[in-house]
């Protein structure tokens, strides 16, 4: 059973300043709910137990959106809107299942991840990126569901349009396994439209394996000057390790974007 996520936080945002020059992406409202709940509700609907936030010191407003207890408790004394008191619990839920370590330096999603290792107790977890939602079907559920059956690695798949491969890790398949499931042959980051092997492009949702540290632990920068799980994930795979892509049957909302932002919140009022 995974138990685990783990959820990178302390990127720049950069893709989507001026909003994010003083304030942190994840905590932007998509029709009225900051992004970073949505990724919430689909962990722990999926069965997490236990979920690491990966911020950095100039992300605190994260864990300050958590930690508020004062400011709650003082207004609910005075006026007990019921609204505010259902808002309340619900981040006390969320805080309870809460940990946060720190990457101080923006070196990148593997380097995010090795903050990790210390904190990882069982041989898969699981690891969203906030960036990404997945409205209707719960992603990370299906993925677990394919876990299960397949045993090795996961990750959430979709094909995107051939000019546009050089915005995802990209990978070419050795196998299908059924109709949504894919054995991984190779994985690239970020490839030139010229040279990609497929547009079958990764998705920010990963069931990884805690091996994946032992690779992390030598990575050495790669595209953009970062370290990048992509790259470990290749490595990985060259070493025998099974790696599914699975195409999720969810409505993807990239949120990463400004016109990707911007559109998230239309198509959510929407659903
Ligand atoms: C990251 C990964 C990339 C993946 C993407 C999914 O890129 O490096 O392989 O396809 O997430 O959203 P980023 O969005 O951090 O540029």
């Amino acid at each position: 059973m995974i138990k685990q996520a783990i959820i990178p936080l302390a990127g720049l945002g950069t893709r989507l300043l001026p909003l994010s020059s003083v304030f942190a992406k994840e905590l932007l409202p998509i029709n009225g709910k900051p992004g970073i709940e949505y990724i919430l509700d689909e962990c722990i609907d999926a069965g997490i137990k236990d979920i690491i936030f990966i911020i950095s010191k100039k992300k605190e407003i994260i864990r300050k959106y958590f930690y508020n207890d004062k400011l709650y408790k003082s207004i609910i004394k005075k006026k007990k809107d019921p609204r505010i008191i259902k808002e309340y619990k619900k981040i006390l839920f969320y805080k309870k299942r809460i940990k946060f370590v720190y990457q101080n330096k923006p070196l990148g999603t593997g380097n995010a991840v090795f903050k990790t290792k210390k904190f990882i107790k069982n041989k898969f977890f699981l690891m969203l990126f906030p960036d990404d939602l997945i409205m209707k079907k719960n992603c990370s559920k299906e993925m677990m569901k394919v876990h299960k059956k397949y045993k090795g690695s996961v990750m959430a798949s979709m094909k995107v349009k051939k000019n546009n491969v050089d915005r995802w890790g990209i990978y070419s398949i050795s196998k299908n396994l059924d109709k949504n499931n894919f054995k991984i042959l190779d994985v690239i980051e970020k490839p030139n439209p010229k040279y990609s092997p497929s547009n079958n492009a990764v998705i920010g949702r990963y069931i990884l394996n805690r091996d994946i540290f032992k690779y992390l632990k030598n990575q050495k920068k790669g595209k953009g000057g970062e370290i990048h799980i992509t790259d470990a994930i290749r490595k990985m795979i060259t070493k025998n390790n099974s790696f599914i892509g699975h195409k999720f049957s969810g409505k993807y909302l990239d949120c990463g974007t400004m016109s990707g932002y911007i559109n998230s919140g239309i198509k959510i009022s929407k659903l």
